[in-house]
């Protein structure tokens, strides 16, 4: 794990409330996983100075070049979008668990929001293509799918709203998909409800599936428990307290206690 300055190199917009931010980082891009997370001390917080955990959107080795996507949710976040080019930042990361990147069946990423930040780093690294699953309340929450069509995945949508895709959640698709091709291997960023019903679908068809868990954070590193999760271990099914951020975020479904 790097503490680094970081310059802020660009800023691009996508849809309302969504940036991507590229820092110069070369420490963190050189190391970085899919499914890991840098911890961002956002400058000018008086009121709430602590870090804000983002995912890695994705990392290029050969320029040092880091990229976040996040959205304007609060206070922080707010902070985040008034930052101009050139700003510099200090930044704490790769932090915790990645994604693992030996699917057995096709790899079904279900995303939706910023949730499809992990997922894009995770499409790039992955060695098949499959399938993005990617949902939200309505169009505007669908980032960056031509992105995945380019890289050659193939990309299924559903809004709640029905502005964009088949009207309602995202597991809509992915069932249909399961239902076709039950040998894949799951990959999900997203809110709670999103994960365990992703999770649920695992279990049900005796596959894989990867849960990269979104909890409120403080230190970032382990120490303060801030961001535990109930887990069950793998061998003797006990339960026990994980912490989000140094075990995981990434946990494999049969592991998370809902
Ligand atoms: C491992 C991890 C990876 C993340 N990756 C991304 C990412 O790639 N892009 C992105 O935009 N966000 C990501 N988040 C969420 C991001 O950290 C929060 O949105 C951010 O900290 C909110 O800061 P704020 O000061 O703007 O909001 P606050 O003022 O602290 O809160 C505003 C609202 O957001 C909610 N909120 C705060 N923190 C979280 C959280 N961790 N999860 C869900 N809701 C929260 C609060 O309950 C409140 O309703 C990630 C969180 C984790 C734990
Ligand atoms: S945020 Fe402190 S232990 Fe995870």
């Amino acid at each position: 794990m790097q503490d680094t300055v970081a310059t802020l190199i660009d800023i691009r917009p996508l849809a309302q409330g969504y940036n991507v931010l590229t820092f110069d980082a070369p420490a963190i891009a050189e190391v970085a996983q899919p499914g890991q997370f840098v911890h961002v001390q956002i400058p000018s917080l008086e009121a709430s100075r602590l870090r804000r955990p983002f995912s890695i959107y994705d990392a290029d080795k050969a320029t040092g070049k880091l990229y976040v996507l996040y959205k304007v949710v609060g206070y922080g976040t707010q902070r985040l979008a008034t930052l101009t080019v050139g700003t510099k930042l200090n930044i704490l990361g790769p932090i915790g668990k990645p994604f693992p990147l030996t699917p057995s069946g096709t790899p079904y990423l279900v995303g939706g929001g910023y949730g499809v930040a992990p997922l894009w780093f995770l499409a790039t690294r992955l060695p098949r293509k499959g399938i993005l699953f990617v949902g939200g309340r309505t169009a505007a929450d669908i980032l960056e799918t031509e992105r995945f069509k380019e890289l050659g995945w193939e990309v299924r949508i559903a809004t709640q709203d029905g502005s964009l895709g088949e009207q309602g959640l995202v597991t809509l698709p992915l069932d249909a998909a399961l239902v076709a091709d039950p040998q894949a291997e799951l990959y999900a960023c997203g809110p709670d409800g999103m994960l365990h019903a992703v999770g649920d679908r695992a279990i049900q068809h005796g596959i894989k599936g990867w849960l990269s868990l979104d909890k409120h954070m403080v230190c970032g590193v382990g120490a303060c428990l801030a961001c535990v999760q109930k887990i069950r271990k793998d061998a003797v099914g006990d339960e026990m307290l994980a912490r989000v951020c140094v075990d995981g975020p990434v946990f494999e479904s049969r592991e998370i206690v809902w």
